[in-house]
């Protein structure tokens, strides 16, 4: 028998006698009760993840079927594989510290199995950065398919959505505002539906970043979860997995510079979440490229923002998928983007924003470049005393009126300090203070938890206080929103200077600047 590098020929396990693995591997397939026709074709792997403890992908067995649809009527074996799946907010101490073990857990599985591509099934929060860093490493034909965003639920004729609006009902809640029992109604209507957080949190900003890079197909990701549309995206997908076999169109040669600045304008123009720009660097720094937070400034500066969902403004995914998605998006950035990437279909972005079907765009949720929500990106990188290296703000979602500030310090010392002093009632704090928090970082044990969006102090928030600077070395949520600087670098427990600054002393600190002239 000759080398054949397609389906369950592929990688063979080894016994030292190549024949005897087919012949063993094969025999072990058909107790699955295929067919030698089927076990003969070309196979596209399906790296599946759905959990008990992951509710955004409540819906995989679902979109499965039509992938295996897809992939089947193109030709080809579907063969759906389990890594493992994290559930934002079922992990602890938080999801970040697992997702390069999902990275991990997909590229050994891609690599070690035999497929000829792989559809990826992902979207809840760091499961698509995790998936597309092991397909980038495993350069094996890839093609991702995202599990979409949640609808809204009602709550007094509001809509509400995961999970600014948690934030938003928690905090009046602390300030008094609402009831033990309204809290509680809301509760049940915050995710009401299978899928990814409703807004432009960071699922939703990851998914749309996949789009811009394109590794998802045109169009797909922002279809809400439970539409119609998204099991057609689906089934579209696993055609396109199968059309991908033998092609060197890897997700490790469609992700490159360009295409990586094209996904830092998405970001920028999305008001996306500040995660984005941790895991779009994990992403890149796969085929070696750097996102230094120079290019991110000099870009943001340049990049308006265009899109008016939560937390920067007021519409949910599901507004933004009627509002024509990524594509709408995308058209109005073209003369700022990088028009020959290639895409995961084998169009290059120009060749698809051409072929683009222009539809109804709702200027209230998608901006035209000439009449922007905001002039530069969502997010800026600062530097200064504190953050020698650099640090991150979401000024698409903070108040401007805090951005020249100098005030006290208020300290505290780690997540257990926090919790145990933030409600203090002797808490010496003031509207005019600085929270500021240290040991949440990379290097700290809880490993940089999305603890950055601090409450502000129960006896301020009942007075009305609704903002105040906070300072971190942790991240936040993608949904979050307010006046908070995060990913301060070096963190306080490498020894950055963060660590220095003093508890409760009422030290004054100069605020982080932007670079001047960075880049
Ligand atoms: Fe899964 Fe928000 S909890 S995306």
């Amino acid at each position: 028998m000759t080398e054949r590098t397609h389906g369950l020929e592929h990688g063979l396990t080894n016994y030292g006698d190549r024949d005897f693995s087919l012949y063993l591997r094969r025999s072990f397939a058909q107790s699955m009760g295929y067919s030698r026709a089927m076990l003969s074709k070309p196979v596209v792997g399906i790296a599946y993840t759905p959990s008990g403890f992951n509710n955004c992908h409540r819906h995989f067995p679902e979109l499965l079927d039509a992938v295996k649809r897809g992939v089947l009527a193109a030709g080809a074996l579907p063969v759906a594989f389990p890594t493992i799946s994290l559930g934002e907010v079922f992990l602890s101490p938080t999801s970040l510290k697992y997702r390069n073990l999902m990275a991990i857990d997909t590229e050994e599985m891609i690599r070690a199995q035999p497929m000829d591509a792989v559809v990826l099934m992902g979207g809840c929060d760091k499961t698509v950065p995790a998936q597309l860093m092991g397909a980038v490493s495993a350069g094996r034909p890839a093609v991702m398919l995202v599990a979409g965003p949640m609808m809204t639920g009602r709550h007094r004729g509001e809509r509400l959505g995961a999970c600014t609006d948690c934030r938003r009902f928690w905090a009046r809640y602390r300030a008094g505002d609402v009831t033990e029992e309204e809290i509680s109604q809301v509760e049940g209507q915050l995710a009401v539906t299978a899928g990814t957080c409703a807004v432009m949190g960071t699922a939703s900003t990851m998914a749309c970043i996949a789009e811009a890079l394109g590794l998802v197909l045109p169009g797909t990701a922002a279809i809400p979860a439970v539409h119609a549309d998204r099991l057609r995206a689906a089934e579209a997908t696993g055609a396109a997995a199968a059309r991908l076999i033998g092609s060197k169109r890897t997700p490790d040669q469609i992700v490159n510079a360009k295409s990586v600045e094209n996904a830092l304008r998405a970001l920028l123009a999305l008001g996306g979440s500040t995660n984005a720009v941790i895991h779009l660097a994990a992403i890149a720094g796969r085929v070696g490229v750097r996102v230094p937070l120079e290019q991110l400034n000099k870009l943001s500066d340049t990049t308006p923002v265009l899109v008016n969902l939560k937390p920067v403004g007021n519409g949910y995914m599901e507004d933004f998928f009627a509002s024509g998605g990524m594509g709408a998006l995308l058209r109005e950035l073209k003369p700022l983007l990088h028009l020959d990437c290639m895409t995961v279909t084998g169009e290059t972005l120009g060749e698809r924003l051409a072929s683009d079907v222009a539809c109804y765009v709702d200027r209230s949720i998608v901006a035209g470049r000439d009449q922007p929500f905001e002039p530069q990106g969502g997010l800026v990188a600062l530097f200064g005393n504190l953050a020698p290296k650099g640090a991150i703000l979401k000024r698409s979602a903070a108040d401007a009126k805090l951005f020249e500030h100098t005030g006290r310090a208020v300290v505290f010392s780690s997540l257990a300090d926090l919790a145990a002093r933030i409600d203090d009632p002797a808490l010496d704090v003031t509207p005019q203070d600085v929270l500021v928090l240290q040991n949440a970082g990379p290097h700290a044990s809880e490993c940089m938890p999305e603890a950055g969006y601090l409450p502000i102090p129960k006896k301020l928030a009942q007075r009305g206080v609704k903002d105040m600077i906070r300072v971190s070395d942790a991240r936040m949520s993608g949904t979050a929103f307010g006046t908070i600087v995060l990913h301060v670098t070096p963190d306080s427990a490498s020894g950055g200077p963060l660590g220095l600054v003093g508890a409760d002393d009422g030290c004054d600190f100069a605020f982080l600047r932007p670079a001047v002239g960075a880049g």
